[in-house]
């Protein structure tokens, strides 16, 4: 929980020449991944990321690991403080503003449904639904592989590609952390870096 109220504005937080990476987490096991992540991305010259964590993904990794790494978490709480007054920065526009591509990985089965059905009960899901349609958005699926053939996916999937044409990478098969084998598990984390190095043209920092 935040005990003290923190502020982000676009316009403040975006720099010159940077490439600005939203990653979302949602509650599946893979967002252990997320740390991972963040700290190979931030290995990229002129490289800012910030993570929308939901409520469930923060089951499975400590926001203050990617604090430490110097990117920051937000989470609904940042979003409703109590205490809004006209004027204010409204943290979901504020970041889908900032954001130059938008990660949501892993995304899980809940997350995908309520994108396919445009529901914006959350910190990420009111960004997604913000979101400029010209602002790449790649969705990595990760779940238990009969919640992946359940026949709601595929349609939430087809949605999700041909509606509202994000990409969708994944999910892979291999053991899953429920013990099931088959398909579910989210692209590998270092996959999901070369695709953003490679669609961002990103070089890596020089070695000392
Ligand atoms: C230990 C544990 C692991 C879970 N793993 C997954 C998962 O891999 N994929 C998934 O879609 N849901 C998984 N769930 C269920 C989601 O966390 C749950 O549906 C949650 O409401 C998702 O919320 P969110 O989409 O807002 O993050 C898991 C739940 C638990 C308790």
């Amino acid at each position: 929980m935040t005990l003290t109220q923190r502020h982000f504005v676009a316009e403040n937080e975006r720099l010159p020449d940077h490439n600005h990476i939203l990653l979302i987490t949602t509650g599946s096991v893979a967002s252990i991944k997320a740390p991972l992540i963040v700290s190979e991305l931030l290995q990229y010259q002129n490289v800012k990321v910030e993570v929308v964590a939901s409520k469930a993904s923060l089951a499975f990794f400590k926001a203050e690991d990617v604090e430490s790494l110097g990117s920051r978490v937000w989470t609904d709480e940042d979003e409703w403080t109590g205490s809004f007054r006209i004027g204010d920065p409204i943290l979901h526009i504020e970041l889908r503003r900032w954001a130059d591509i938008v990660l949501v990985a892993p995304c899980s089965a809940n997350t995908l449904s309520k994108i396919a059905h445009g529901l914006c009960d959350n910190l990420a899901t009111s960004l997604l639904r913000a979101l400029a349609p010209t602002t790449p958005t790649y969705v990595f699926p990760a779940m238990n592989t009969l919640m992946y053939e359940h026949p709601l996916t595929a349609e939430h999937l087809r949605v999700i590609r041909e509606v509202v044409k994000y990409e969708v990478v994944g999910p892979i098969g291999k053991a899953l952390a429920c013990g099931d084998i088959g398909l579910g598990a989210m692209t590998e984390w270092k996959d999901i870096v070369k695709i953003v190095v490679d669609r961002l043209q990103l070089t890596r920092n020089h070695s000392e």
